[in-house]
């Protein structure tokens, strides 16, 4: 994705994987900085460890508690989080009506994180987070509640008629977690039974495209919103970040060729 918008926007510049094991950390950010490397991503499950090597951290990301995109200013580092900027942007791309709604949030990990604090940002009314892992729901509860402006939380736990009844009572239903994700791609964190007209149903999966969740949803006739665009937008964010420029781009072309190539991504 970076190559081709790199190459729309005639800017000189290579993105490039590397790969990084736990103890190679520390190393990994000298090797960033002394090869003058303009920026970086940074993913699971480094998005907090890299705080501490921040020279500043941006607002959002502070909140969020997660960096997923660091700027490398004459070898000092800049924190920065695109998550949730691509995710509004992935719900105002299918004119999702974000204000006054009643979310449930299923998951709360870095990407649930970033995709909340974006939500309450953007006006939501009821906020419903449901976890696997109950300490880790109400840390981020907590965290939430020190925002002192949006008390309208509540924690569910990790059931499916817990998740069902929720549901019932929701505008839209986002899965963060990583259920569903391949190769497990038959897995879902719910099963629909009931028809879900008026519903907006968010996967952040993105490999595969389709997934179980949102093929059900979709059956039940719920109006669906993939991974992917979230993927383009906060990936677009990050460029412009690095190259302090509007990053333009052909959204439907830049969208089939990632379709095509998740096509074959990961299943080799
Ligand atoms: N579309 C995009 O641009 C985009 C951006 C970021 C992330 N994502 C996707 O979002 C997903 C989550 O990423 P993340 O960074 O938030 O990961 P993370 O920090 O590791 O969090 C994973 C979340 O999934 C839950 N989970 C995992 N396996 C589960 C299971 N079997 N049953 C119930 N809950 C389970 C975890 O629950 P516990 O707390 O109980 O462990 C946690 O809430 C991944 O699939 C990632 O690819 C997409």
């Amino acid at each position: 994705m970076h190559t081709h918008l790199l190459e729309e926007n005639n800017l000189s510049g290579k993105y490039e994987r590397l790969q990084t094991e736990y103890v190679q950390f520390d190393e990994r950010v000298d090797y960033l900085i002394k090869k003058d490397y303009t920026g970086f991503n940074i993913t699971i499950p480094f998005k907090m460890n890299i705080i501490g090597y921040l020279a500043e951290i941006s607002d959002n990301a502070a909140q969020i508690g997660a960096v997923n995109t660091v700027k490398i200013i004459d070898g000092r580092l800049f924190g920065f989080n695109t998550d949730g900027i691509g995710f509004i942007r992935a719900l105002a791309n299918k004119n999702v009506e974000i204000k006054n709604s009643s979310v449930t949030v299923l998951g709360a990990g870095g990407a649930a994180r970033a995709v909340i604090f974006s939500l309450i940002k953007n006006g939501i009314s009821q906020l419903t987070i449901i976890n696997r892992s109950e300490q880790r729901a109400l840390a981020l509860i907590q965290d939430i509640r020190k925002l002192g402006r949006f008390s309208e939380t509540k924690y569910v736990a990790w059931q499916q008629d817990n998740i069902k009844e929720v549901c019932q009572k929701t505008d839209i239903l986002i899965n963060s977690t990583s259920i569903g994700m391949w190769p497990n791609i038959e897995d879902t964190p719910i099963v629909f039974e009931d028809e879900l007209d008026d519903f907006v149903v968010v996967d952040l999966v993105y490999n595969p495209l389709k997934t179980a969740f949102l093929k059900m949803a979709k059956n039940k006739g719920a109006l669906c919103v993939d991974g992917l665009d979230m993927f383009i937008y906060q990936g677009v964010e990050a460029l412009q970040i690095w190259f302090g420029q509007e990053i333009k781009f052909d959204y439907e072309k830049l969208r089939r060729m990632l379709i095509e190539k998740l096509e074959n991504y990961g299943r080799n």
